[in-house]
């Protein structure tokens, strides 16, 4: 049984006075069958929504019930998995790094890492801060709704690549596995190590969010600057984040643009700032009909990653992570955590994992 405590409770009740805090915990702690996961948000909101009402008529003790109601309704509170420990999520890691070496030939020898990456960054990318809602807790990328919105096209080769790593740990939840694939990817690319926590709960089908929460690639600095507003990055993280667009490839049958952004798709490295700072770009149509970045390499910029050349306060962290992997692995590692972990309320003991390398370890070390 779930038991609810204090550190749940802040940053959704921020003006809820202690006394409260104390009532309302033990209102969920003896209904928190009742309480766990948007399954039952409408029962969370009434629950929680009669609560504030009583304490309201008796003197103004919170800002907002209105908001309480709101946030209450989505708290997604990470689940602690019964006798689960970094044993068999390394297992489960090193099932999808087995994989990846395995099927090495996918889109022209890139490999499966990019769109793995990819998967997780949209199962989670449709993250909302003003009601808590979508994000990766809920795994509700697995229904059509989501899996269908037409700028995830190509994203099923990931879902089904993970599909008999499911079957193998029919255990784990849809969110972890699409999230921990992400991180999996970008170690076994020679990425960053990136602590990685479980928990998210499969939610049902009503709680998928409609279309319209992931980004086009047309838009400039602005319209990236406030796009990233809605999950609570600055202009840094914007920056650092986007770096993951040194991994694959753009295909015109998915996006309709066209090209790699590097010769080394399936290795995670700072390149992609250099190349955008020192490459000779051309702003051209391509065979879609779409404008994009063209150079005489043979590599291509978005008219979105290109904003962050053109934006002085984007520009600033473009040279930095350029001239300094460290400090991009380091950024990257801190962005990437808080876009899987968006939305959701982990427990203070609930445990970091932070997984091995296959090279790291003895038995799967390639001869
Ligand atoms: C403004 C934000 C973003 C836009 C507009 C955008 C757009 C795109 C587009 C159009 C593609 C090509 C898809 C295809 O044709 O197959 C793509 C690929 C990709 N994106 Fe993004 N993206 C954004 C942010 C991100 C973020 C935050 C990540 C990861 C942290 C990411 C990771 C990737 C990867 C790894 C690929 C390559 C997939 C493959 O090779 O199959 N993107 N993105």
């Amino acid at each position: 049984m779930q038991i609810y405590t204090y550190a749940h409770l802040q940053g959704v009740l921020g003006s809820c006075d202690v006394e409260g805090m104390a009532t309302l915990l033990n209102i969920l702690n003896k209904n928190s069958p009742f309480i766990i996961g948007a399954k039952t948000a409408a029962t969370n909101a009434t629950l929680i929504g009669n609560f504030c009402n009583i304490r309201n008529r008796s003197g103004p003790r919170f800002k907002s019930t209105g908001k309480i109601i709101m946030t209450a309704a989505t708290i997604h509170l990470a689940k602690k998995e019964n006798g689960k420990d970094l044993q068999d999520f390394q297992k489960v890691y090193n099932a999808i790094a087995k994989k990846l070496r395995d099927d090495k030939e996918y889109d022209d020898h890139t490999g499966y890492g990019p769109v793995l990456v990819r998967l997780s960054w949209h199962s989670s990318g449709t993250y909302d801060k003003r009601d808590n809602s979508g994000g990766s807790y809920g795994g509700t990328f697995r229904f059509k709704k989501e899996a269908n919105d037409p700028l995830s096209k190509g994203l099923k080769n990931a879902t089904d690549f993970l599909k008999p790593i499911f079957d193998e740990f029919p255990w784990i939840s849809h969110g972890d596995l699409y999230t921990l694939g992400g991180v999996t990817s970008i170690q076994e690319m020679q990425g960053p190590k990136i602590p990685w926590r479980p928990g998210r709960v499969d939610t049902d089908e009503s709680t998928t969010p409609d279309n319209g929460r992931l980004p086009e690639p047309y838009g400039d600095a602005h319209w990236v600057r406030n796009y990233y507003d809605r999950f609570g990055f600055n202009d840094q993280e914007v920056v650092a984040l986007l770096g993951a667009h040194i991994l694959g490839r753009t295909h015109l049958k998915n996006s309709g643009f066209d090209g790699p952004w590097d010769d080394d798709p399936d290795i995670f490295s700072n390149q992609f700032y250099a190349n955008l700072l020192n490459e000779d770009w051309k702003f051209e149509k391509n065979d879609a009909g779409n404008m994009q970045y063209d150079s005489k390499k043979g590599f291509m910029m978005l008219p979105t990653d290109y904003a962050l050349r053109q934006d002085p306060k984007y520009l600033t962290y473009v040279k930095k992570y350029a001239n300094d992997q460290d400090a991009f692995f380091e950024d990257f590692k801190n962005v990437y955590v808080k876009l899987l972990e968006n939305g959701i309320t982990f427990e203070k003991s609930s445990p970091t994992y932070v997984f091995k390398t296959l090279k790291e370890q003895k038995e799967f070390k390639k001869s």
